[in-house]
């Protein structure tokens, strides 16, 4: 299967590139290629809304001319993308937030009979590292998560969210756990 993930946090060696690259590890040992994106370093715009992409709905059809479109090409290829984030004011980081919003180019006809997807039927993970709990703070983002893959007409393979995720040794080995049973949930084996 092939793998892509969107490595939302601004840090490159913060908490959730440490959850992220035990899933990729995990996912790499089961046979599967993963390819990471680390978001930060890209240039992504944010959606103008202007619905330009509308016109051409088989392509991804975006008009402005950023590091976007070669990253929605990469979720279009994958079997399989997760989206990765730390927890920022209950929602992902406006890194992730722009490529997920740059993503309305893969879906046309949304709350019509027509309502049609390049990625129809792909795969979509979330991971998510807070430093709180899950309660009364990550459940907007599940929520909004659970929509976007029907908005993508895609499948959920799994959603993993690490709490109390603060200095580098609260990632600890029950989270390394966590994330290598995530990354065989989401693998399917
Ligand atoms: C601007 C900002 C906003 C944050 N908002 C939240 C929040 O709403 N809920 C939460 O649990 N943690 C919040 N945190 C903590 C981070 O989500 C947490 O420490 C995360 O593991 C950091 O991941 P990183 O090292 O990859 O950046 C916030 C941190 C920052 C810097």
């Amino acid at each position: 299967m092939k793998v892509l993930t969107l490595q939302g946090s601004p840090k490159k060696k913060g908490n959730t590139a440490t959850a992220l690259n035990w899933v990729e590890e995990e996912l790499r040992s089961l046979g599967h290629t993963v390819e990471q994106v680390y978001l930060n370093s890209r240039n992504i715009n944010g959606c103008l809304g202007c619905a330009k992409c509308k016109e051409k709905p088989g392509e991804v059809g975006c008009i402005q001319k950023d590091d976007a479109l070669e990253i929605l090409e990469k979720i279009v290829d994958a079997d399989l993308t997760i989206f990765a984030s730390p927890l920022y004011f209950w929602g992902v980081t406006s890194q992730l937030k722009a490529i997920i919003d740059r993503s309305w180019s893969l879906v046309t006809n949304y709350h019509t009979p027509e309502h049609s997807s390049l990625i129809e039927n792909k795969r979509q993970a979330l991971l998510l590292t807070g430093g709180g709990e899950f309660e009364n703070n990550a459940e907007p983002t599940f929520t909004a998560f659970d929509r976007l893959v029907k908005f993508y007409k895609g499948k959920k393979a799994g959603e993993l969210f690490l709490g109390s995720c603060k200095t580098p040794d609260t990632m600890d080995i029950k989270k390394k756990e966590l994330a290598i049973e995530f990354a065989k949930k989401i693998s399917g084996k």
